[in-house]
Formats: structure tokens, C-alpha cells, sequence
């Protein structure tokens, strides 16, 4: 795989073929699916909830029912199709999707973007890693998209510390990170679904600047106009607060070891490749912290 491609390579005439977006409902999906229909392609949304998915994004669109669990779906979903977006849920099994990706080979699917996690290529072990592995011994075109840890998790995942305790509640030290907008990800994806020249590349996609946690709280008190603290617990006090609000036993321990990394240093790489692949730099957390303000006021 070569890293990323220049502005000249990028930019050509849009395809118009049908696209599967597998994920649609999520932090990507939901911005991709957006995008491409602004466009002129032809998507079809995969979900194991057509109805609920509907509710999500209206009539008018191609809903399937999908599971990577479930082969029987698989068929319908993959049905003339020419592009597919397609990502890891979290806690699926490799195995199904490594199935998967071979039956969008056997009936014919020509390109697939993965949605994969920055630093894959160097960590055979990550499952990430082993479905690029898999997919490129495919016959399928592949472009690999190695996102940094999403702006969105501050609001996915931490958005009530946020609003009923003024902190930002994570084990991470003074370690840094290169946030990545999911909005500017899934930009990238619907560029390198619709234009030539990316197939068999791989992407790093980070934000602009790596910010560590200090950082990230003043950058919510100045845009919130109220303290929000970084407390910083320790990895068991962590763990045992993110059990006690609901999270999954997995879950908890994925956090842990993602912010033990954080803490560690590794996680505050960043590229140009957003801004090389959009032509515009990437969105910033301020940025972030805007465009979400609401959500962190409620
Ligand atoms: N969060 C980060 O910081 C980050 C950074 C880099 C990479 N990633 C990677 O991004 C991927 C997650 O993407 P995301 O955050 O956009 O998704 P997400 O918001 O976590 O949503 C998960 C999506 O997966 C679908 N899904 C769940 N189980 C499924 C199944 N059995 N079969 C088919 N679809 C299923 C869900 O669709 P339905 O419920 O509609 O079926 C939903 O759309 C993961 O591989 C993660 O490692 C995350």
C-alpha cells in the first residue's frame, strides 16, 4: 500500500455506481451516506434495522437489512453492487467480515474503503490490521482509511461527565492526541468511493494538531463559557466508574488500554492527509466543540 495520493491523482470525473454503506447508522456512516447522496451516487444503506434507519434518514432512500452475523443477509445487501464502505463493528467477529469481504469478491464488488485505526499497519495483532491483511490477498480493490480517535467519542461516550459534572473524565495523563473529525472521515470515504485514483492506498487521517487533555477541557471552557475540568483518574478508578455507568465489561477495557496508549505518548501523530484529500485542512476541536455546543449544554 502507498500513502496518500496528490491533489492531481484525487480529483476526476464522480462515479455514479451503487454504493453499500455497511455502518450507515453510525458516527461515519451517517455523514458518509449524507455526502454521497448529495451527490449523484446511488447508496444503499446497511443496517440491522431498516425501519429504525429509516427513521434516522427518511423515504426516498435503499434500506437492506444486514447483519455480518447473519450470512443469510448478505446477499440482498451485496446485490449489483459496485463500491463498498465498510467498517468493523465493534465486538464482531473477524472471521465474519473476512466472509463477508469474500463474498463482495465473488459476486463482483470492484472497490471497498475500510474504515481501519491509525498505527494498523504497524500492529499485526489489532483485528483492524488482520481484515486489511485479509482484504488486500482479496481480489477487491482496497483503500484503507487509518482514522485517529474521533472528536465524537467527547460526545459519544463522555458527553454526560461533561454536562452533569464539568469534567472530562478520562485516564489518559498528560498524553496527547490527534483527534480526528468522524465528519471529515467520512468526507475522505465518500471522495475515495466517487473519485478515481485511490484504490489500493492507504490514509492516516488525524486533525490538524495534537492536544492533550489539559488542552481539550480549555478549549470546552472557552467555547461552553464554563469551567470544565480534566480529572484524570487512575485506569482502575476509571474502569470501575465507566461499570458502574453501564458500559460493557469489553468496553471498559478497551477504553482502558486505548487511553493507556494515549498516556504513553503514541497517539499524537499527525498527517496532511485530510487536508491533501479535501483540499481544506481538517476540522480542529474548537471546531468540534462548536458545531456540538449544544449537545454539551443540554
Ligand atoms: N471511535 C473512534 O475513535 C475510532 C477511530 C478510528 C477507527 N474507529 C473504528 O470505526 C469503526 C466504528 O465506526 P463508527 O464509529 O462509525 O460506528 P459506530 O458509531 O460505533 O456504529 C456501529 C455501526 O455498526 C453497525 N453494526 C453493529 N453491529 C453490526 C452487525 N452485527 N452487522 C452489521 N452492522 C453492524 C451499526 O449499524 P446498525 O445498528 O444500524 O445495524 C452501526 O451503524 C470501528 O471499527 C472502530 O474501531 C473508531
Amino acid at each position: 500500500m502507498e500513502r496518500a495520493a496528490t491533489g492531481e491523482e484525487s480529483s476526476g470525473r464522480p462515479t455514479a455506481d451503487r454504493v453499500l454503506v455497511t455502518g450507515a447508522t453510525g458516527t461515519v456512516g451517517e455523514p458518509l451516506v449524507r455526502k454521497l447522496t448529495d451527490g449523484d451516487a446511488s447508496v444503499r444503506l446497511a443496517t440491522r434495522n431498516p425501519d429504525d434507519a429509516r427513521e434516522q434518514f427518511g423515504e426516498g432512500l435503499e434500506y437492506v437489512e444486514f447483519d455480518l452475523g447473519r450470512p443469510e443477509t448478505w446477499g440482498s445487501a451485496l446485490a449489483d453492487v459496485d463500491r463498498l464502505f465498510l467498517l468493523y463493528p465493534p465486538g464482531s467477529a473477524v472471521s465474519d467480515i473476512t466472509e463477508f469481504a469474500d463474498a463482495a469478491d465473488r459476486v463482483g464488488v470492484e472497490h471497498v474503503a475500510f474504515l481501519s485505526i491509525l498505527g494498523a499497519g504497524k500492529l499485526p495483532i489489532l483485528p483492524h490490521r488482520r481484515i486489511e491483511t485479509h482484504l488486500a490477498g482479496t481480489d477487491l480493490a482496497c483503500t484503507f482509511l487509518r482514522a485517529s480517535w474521533f472528536a465524537q467519542n467527547l460526545s459519544e461516550i463522555h458527553r454526560a461527565e461533561i454536562v452533569d459534572r464539568n469534567e472530562i473524565y478520562v485516564p489518559a495523563g498528560d498524553g496527547v492526541l490527534s483527534f480526528t473529525d468522524a465528519r471529515d472521515v467520512a468526507a475522505v470515504a465518500a471522495t475515495v468511493l466517487t473519485d478515481p485514483g485511490h484504490r489500493n492506498r492507504a490514509y492516516d487521517l488525524t486533525g490538524p494538531a495534537a492536544l492533550d487533555f489539559h488542552e481539550v477541557a480549555g478549549v470546552f471552557s472557552d467555547v461552553l463559557d464554563r469551567p470544565i475540568e480534566y480529572a484524570d483518574p487512575s485506569r482502575l478508578t476509571f474502569a470501575r466508574q465507566m461499570y458502574r455507568r453501564g458500559f460493557s465489561p469489553g468496553f471498559v477495557v478497551f477504553m482502558v488500554a486505548e487511553y493507556s496508549v494515549v498516556r504513553l505518548g503514541f497517539s499524537g501523530r499527525t498527517t496532511d492527509d485530510i487536508e491533501t484529500l479535501l483540499g481544506r485542512p481538517p476540522r480542529t476541536v474548537r471546531e468540534f466543540v462548536a458545531d456540538y455546543a449544544d449537545e454539551f449544554r443540554a
